[in-house]
């Protein structure tokens, strides 16, 4: 995985420069602990006085003769936390890893976790499902974050996107899917130049997506549905999409066709695009993308002779939904040469 060996070099590389007063660190995990109003059993666990290398749910980089042992990793997913973040954690300097996801905190996001005043090393920032309700800190200040997973919150406002010229340069994962983020995608998230997976479905935002988005060859999985976005799929820009592997779409108010330039994302596995107000021909460069198992085009008005497209090519699809559209002429035979298809819907 890319990803997570990208993880392990900056780890490496960021860990090995850095020294700190231990007391420091010591503090500033109490004073996280003293802000929880349900710390599920992790007092017992944190007594002051012992080496809070070894407390649980925290790792330490190795500490040599000139350099004392600081935190790396606070994980501690899923333990039926209550309560705020204090904003000392943001404090740890050489903090790499914040795995908070799957308990019950709520309140904000500290900004000091996002742009502390100390070094900020951070790489990956889970908070995923918990009841955070606010809005998100900007992603400008770290310049080391690889992933960002925000999902299943109750985060308002714009997506926290960086202004232009400040994006952090290595950002690949950003889940902010299920939340109640409003507003426009702001151009600046095609500012992110390593970015890979773009997921904020399931919120309320609206207009149109930058087609500086559709530029970027970086991206594997782009994903926005059940929003209220609009406009059409820009076909000179999506062939740029070479590594696309999910186009997620569904459930918002795209209209036009899909362009015929669908055919040159030869990655894409997971086309769908349900409940929308498009329509058209499909195109039968469809044909090409011989690696799809899933495509969704359910709820739409898509018409004429689906015979357009050579079904016989794609041998990995599971899945054709077409239900309530506007299709004519009869089932090609094609597609009974897609023998791995266990699912096929399409009242035409
Ligand atoms: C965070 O915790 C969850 C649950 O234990 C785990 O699946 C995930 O890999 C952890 N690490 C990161 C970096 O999010
Ligand atoms: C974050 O935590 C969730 C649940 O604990 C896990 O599924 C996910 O893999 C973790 N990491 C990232 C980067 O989302
Ligand atoms: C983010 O975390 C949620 C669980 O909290 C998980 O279901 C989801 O897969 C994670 N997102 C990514 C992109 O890993
Ligand atoms: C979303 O968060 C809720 C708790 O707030 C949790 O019960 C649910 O499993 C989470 N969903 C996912 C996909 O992780
Ligand atoms: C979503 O945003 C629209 C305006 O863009 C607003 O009218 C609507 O009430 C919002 N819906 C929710 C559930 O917040
Ligand atoms: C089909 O794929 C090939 C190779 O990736 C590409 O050269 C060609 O332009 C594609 N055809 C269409 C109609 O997109
Ligand atoms: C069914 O899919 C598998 C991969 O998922 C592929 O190896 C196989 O060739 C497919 N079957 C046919 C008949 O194409
Ligand atoms: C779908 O087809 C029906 C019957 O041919 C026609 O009345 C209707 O206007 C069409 N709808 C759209 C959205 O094209």
């Amino acid at each position: 995985m890319p990803i997570l060996y990208l993880l392990f070099v900056l780890m490496l590389s960021s860990a090995s420069s850095i020294s700190y007063c231990t007391e420091h660190d010591r503090n500033s995990l109490l004073r996280f602990l003293g802000g929880l109003s349900q710390d599920g059993g992790l007092a017992a666990s944190w007594r002051d006085g012992k080496d809070y290398c070894s407390w649980e749910g925290i790792t330490c980089s190795s500490s040599t003769a000139s350099k004392a042992a600081t935190v790396t990793d606070v994980l501690l997913a899923s333990k039926k936390l209550k309560g705020s973040i204090s904003p000392t954690l943001g404090s740890l300097p050489g903090l790499l890893r914040l795995n908070l996801s799957h308990n019950s905190l709520s309140g904000s996001l500290p900004s000091e976790i996002m742009s502390s005043g100390s070094i900020v090393v951070l790489d990956v920032l889970n908070i995923s499902s918990n009841k955070f309700a606010a809005e998100f800190p900007s992603l400008g200040a770290v310049a080391n974050l690889v992933a960002l997973n925000g999902s299943n919150n109750s985060f308002t406002g714009m997506l926290p996107v960086a202004p232009l010229c400040r994006a952090s340069p290595s950002l690949a994962l950003l889940d902010l899917s299920h939340n109640r983020f409003t507003g426009e995608v702001s151009l600046a998230l095609a500012s992110y130049s390593m970015l890979k997976v773009p997921k904020a479905g399931r919120n309320n935002l609206s207009g149109i997506l930058p087609f500086e988005l559709f530029d970027m060859t970086s991206l594997e999985h782009l994903s926005f549905p059940n929003n209220g976005l609009e406009g059409e799929l820009d076909g000179s820009h999506m062939a740029k999409l070479s590594n696309l592997v999910t186009l997620d779409l569904g459930g918002n108010c795209f209209h036009g066709k899909i362009p015929e330039s669908i055919g040159q994302l030869n990655k894409l596995e997971k086309l769908s695009l349900y409940s929308n107000k498009m329509s058209g021909n499909l195109s039968p460069s469809l044909s090409n993308c011989t690696l799809l198992t899933t495509i969704d085009l359910k709820i739409n008005s898509f018409s004429g002779d689906l015979g357009n497209v050579d079904f016989s090519a794609l041998h990995n699809l599971k899945t054709l939904d077409l239900l309530a559209n506007n299709f004519s002429g009869i089932i090609p035979e094609s597609i009974y040469s897609c023998s791995n298809l266990t699912a096929l819907r399409c009242v035409v």
